[in-house]
């Protein structure tokens, strides 16, 4: 494969990576919009476009920079995200690919998702994608089980209202923690008990693969506002916050994997994996593991700077979609907001017929 340029604007963290035709990271540039958003409690598309425009520059000089050879390949996040910041990474690789003669292709942020397991930090090729995969993607966008067949992915279950990364951002915020509640959450609920607080797992009837995450976290903010946790600050939290973050990131986790079980016997993967900001979190990392023992099946999880947006997964998505004949017109590639866009040339992520 080629030598590859990856950009990725598609919410609040800028990113740029050069991978080589293997799929080692030569670079991994990121620059994260978090300080800038904080003061809202989440992400200001309009802030997120400006932020973009001032760091890509930045990140590409130092991008190229660490780079061990020529560009031969330009590969940008297209879609689903804020129309307004996946515009600026388009049109700044559009230009790149452009003017250098370069082929482009267009990545859906989620296929970046999925490939980020087989990546590594240390300077290794990227690793071959088994037969049968079974992939949870869990982030601020989405929650979805994906079975991968030879890279086409075809949904399997998937959240009928918040992701699980938007729970823990809006439980945080009703505690009045910084934003994002992800890896805060994950950090205190180590020191609280899981089981201090009792919260809802609802099943969706005739579903058994969807799951829900609305009424858990109404739940949680319900039971912050009857005991007057708000506003508690991170620094000294009282041990009733710990333990309703301990309870609520299992309740969580819990939801997420309800349905992996099931989902393992009846499509008997040679893998599991899982991607996504929520892959970051310590109690979901050590479940998967223990899911993966107890069946029997590997489990490959992302470095933690992989879990989160990147633009290595972008490079390595678009370099296994351009080697199946993906390339789109540098002069005529558009943004797309929207979970069900197709990138040119592949078939989309989810319902039926999978990704390429
Ligand atoms: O993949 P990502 O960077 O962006 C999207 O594509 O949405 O995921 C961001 C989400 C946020 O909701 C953040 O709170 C959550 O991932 N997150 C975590 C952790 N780190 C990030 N959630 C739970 N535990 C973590 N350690
Ligand atoms: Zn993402």
């Amino acid at each position: 494969m080629l030598r590859t340029l990856a950009i990725e604007t598609s919410c609040d963290e800028t990113a740029v990576a050069v991978l080589d035709g293997d799929g080692r990271l030569e670079a991994n540039e990121l620059s994260s919009q978090v300080a800038a958003h904080a003061p809202f409690g989440g992400v200001v598309p309009e802030l997120a476009s400006r932020e973009h425009l001032k760091a890509l520059p930045v990140l590409l000089e130092r991008a190229l920079g660490a780079a061990r050879g020529e560009i031969e390949l330009v590969a940008v996040t297209a879609g689903p995200g804020l129309v307004g910041a996946l515009l600026v990474g388009v049109r700044f690789a559009c230009a790149y690919a452009w003017a250098r003669g370069l082929p482009l292709v267009a990545v859906d942020h989620l296929h970046g998702h999925l490939v980020s397991p087989f990546l590594d930090l240390d300077g290794s090729a990227a690793r071959r994608t088994p037969g049968r995969v079974l992939a949870l993607v869990a982030s601020g966008g989405h929650s979805s089980w994906y079975l991968l067949t030879d890279g086409v992915a075809r949904r399997l279950g998937r959240t009928r209202d918040d992701a699980a990364g938007e729970s823990f951002d809006k439980v945080a915020q009703a505690l009045g923690l910084p934003y994002p509640g992800g890896p805060v959450v994950d950090r205190l609920a180590r020191r609280g008990d899981a089981g201090a607080v009792s919260l809802p797992r609802p099943r969706i009837e005739g579903a058994p693969a969807d799951f829900s995450f609305s009424g858990l976290k109404s739940a949680a903010i319900r039971f912050i506002r009857d005991t007057g946790l708000k506003g508690v600050g991170i620094d000294d939290p009282l041990p009733e916050v710990l333990d309703l973050l301990a309870s609520f990131e299992l309740a969580v986790v819990d939801q997420l994997l309800g349905p992996a079980a099931a989902l393992v016997a009846e499509h008997r993967p040679q893998l599991i994996t899982a991607a996504g900001g929520v892959a970051a979190n310590t109690l979901l990392r050590r479940r998967v593991e223990n899911l993966g023992e107890s069946m029997g099946v590997e489990v490959l999880l992302p470095p933690l700077a992989l879990t989160t947006d990147n633009a290595a997964m972008i490079g390595r998505a678009g370099q296994l979609a351009h080697s199946r004949g993906a390339v789109v017109d540098a002069r005529r590639l558009d943004a797309h907001a929207r979970r069900a866009w197709q990138p040119p040339g592949m078939r989309k992520v989810g319902a039926g017929d999978g990704v390429r």
